[in-house]
């Protein structure tokens, strides 16, 4: 596990972007593990600045995303493939076949968490997979549990995630109560993983996850025992360490 300090959000989101642009560079034909949430906005703000000055190219990258709230579809500006096209995919030359996100309004559950790791698989796995962390210690929607869920699965949200995420919607009771996400093993099959981290109250998880046990209980954790996992954090969120 290797631990970047950044200053504050701008700089972690620089940090952040330098890997992920080092990465396509590297391997123009990525498999892009993506996250949403506010932690990787500035990430992808800075993508698109250096995709707009020439320096990046994505028009032979894939992208899978980590995970949709069930019920939510395209249309919905809730929706994670909403925040996706809003804040990232409009706005490179990523083609949006290449794209991919669980579909929240596949009512088969079944069929949906099969499809997805079967397309996982199909890609080859994921080159580099970007991460932000819940205020339970969620990666993707990985909630805390009694055991790690290998594979894409429907979760029951949480009532702490449910509070965390109500800030995007109109008022709580929109909060869908459940997610597709991709599975712990999903995400620890990836190359790479990164995740970015910030603000003060996240501080207390960071130490958790990264300096506790590793526990269902803090889903984070997991990625201790990972061979390539990088933290980038701000002073906030490193500063319970
Ligand atoms: C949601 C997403 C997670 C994300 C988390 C943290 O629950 N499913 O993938 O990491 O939010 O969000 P934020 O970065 O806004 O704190």
């Amino acid at each position: 596990m290797k631990i970047i300090f950044a200053k504050d959000y701008r700089q972690m989101s620089r940090k952040a972007a330098n890997i992920i642009s080092a990465q396509v560079i590297l391997k123009p034909d990525s498999v892009l593990g993506l996250a949403t949430g506010s932690s990787p906005i500035g990430t992808y703000q800075q993508l698109i600045e250096w995709y707009r000055k020439g320096d990046l190219d994505f028009a032979q990258c894939r992208s899978v995303n980590l995970d949709e709230y069930v019920g939510l579809g395209a249309s919905s500006d809730q929706s994670y493939v909403y925040f996706m096209r809003s804040n990232f995919f409009d706005h490179i030359n990523i083609n949006p076949a290449n794209t991919h996100i669980p579909c929240g309004v596949n009512p088969n559950e079944k069929e949906e968490c099969a499809r997805y790791d079967a397309l996982i698989r199909s890609l080859g796995g994921i080159d580099l997979q970007l991460l932000g962390l819940g205020p339970n210690g969620h990666i993707g929607f990985n909630e805390p549990d009694d055991f790690f869920t290998k594979g894409t699965h429907r979760v029951h949200l949480t009532e702490a995630t449910i509070q965390a995420n109500k800030r995007f919607f109109e008022c709580e009771e929109d909060v869908p109560a459940y997610a597709y996400t991709m599975g712990i093993c999903d995400i620890m099959q990836a190359e790479r993983v990164l995740m970015v981290v910030s603000g003060a109250g996240k501080a207390g998880i960071v130490k958790e996850a990264f300096f506790g046990p590793v526990t269902p209980r803090v889903p984070a954790s997991i990625l201790q025992l990972h061979k390539d996992f990088t933290l980038v954090a701000d002073e906030a969120a490193l500063s319970a360490l």
